[in-house]
């Protein structure tokens, strides 16, 4: 399903059902006039559905980058299709990544980019913003943010399950946002740390990023994009990770 969020940032992808619900497996597209930015590229298993969307919105035009949140198959395992249609695609991973290592030899090395966290790039003209991931299942995991559409691209971090009647819908277009326990479902099983995580330490840690950045739409990878109204999904996040706590 192929949706625009905001200025020229859109969102594709397909949604698998599961015991919670449904889980969305998204990719994100910065059309940026004539150099496309992916974020993302889906898992192999919906290569197909995943590929028509990419081509059918970016109808010819070849996208010059793909940032990869982190290396699991949900996230870049259909990096080996994307560099198969487009050869001269540059890759872009956090430095604790390891390409060759996390992602297979597909690319040459010399297309891939490893940036730290906290590095503002310019790409095809866009400014791109690396944010450290408070919320990461792998050490490479990163976040990405937008300073032009004030879209952060957070990865597995802010993913919710939804229901049969939320897929495809933005969280100002469903009746009261997105519910803590669905914050809380989808951090508990995705992050199995976090009943180990103590509240009163990490959540600070998220409210620095916020208070740090403009950010006027959260883009998860599992769920879709949360637009508006992001200081009370941020306070139901921050309340889902201190019930995963009080859980134990
Ligand atoms: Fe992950
Ligand atoms: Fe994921």
């Amino acid at each position: 399903m192929i949706r625009n969020i905001v200025g020229d940032v859109y969102q594709i992808g397909e949604y698998v059902e599961g015991s919670y619900g449904y889980e969305a497996v998204l990719v994100y597209v910065i059309m940026n006039e004539q150099h496309p930015i992916l974020i993302d590229c889906g898992s192999q298993l919906h290569r197909t559905g995943i590929m028509q969307e990419i081509n059918s919105l970016l109808a010819g035009r070849t996208p010059e980058y793909i940032f990869l949140t982190h290396s699991e198959l949900p996230h870049a395992g259909n990096l080996q299709q994307v560099a198969k249609q487009w050869p001269n695609i540059k890759v872009i991973v956090s430095n604790v990544m390891l390409p060759y290592i996390e992602i297979a030899p597909i690319l040459p090395l010399s297309q891939i980019t490893s940036e730290a966290a906290g590095k503002t790039i310019n790409v095809g003209g866009r400014t791109l913003k690396f944010v450290f991931a408070t919320l990461k299942d792998q050490p490479g995991s990163q976040w990405v943010f937008d300073a032009q559409t004030g879209v952060l691209f957070t990865g597995d971090g802010f993913g919710y399950y939804q229901s049969a009647e939320q897929i495809g819908k933005f969280s100002d277009e469903v009746e009261g946002g997105i519910r803590e326990i669905q914050f809380r479902d989808y951090h508990r099983t995705a992050f199995h740390f976090l009943r180990w995580v103590l509240p009163e330490k990490f959540n600070p840690d998220l409210d620095a990023i916020f208070a740090q950045l403009p950010v006027k739409i959260i883009a998860p990878i599992h769920g879709d994009a949360i637009r508006g109204d992001i200081p009370t999904h941020v306070a139901r996040l921050k309340q889902a990770v201190a019930n995963i706590r009080n859980a134990v």
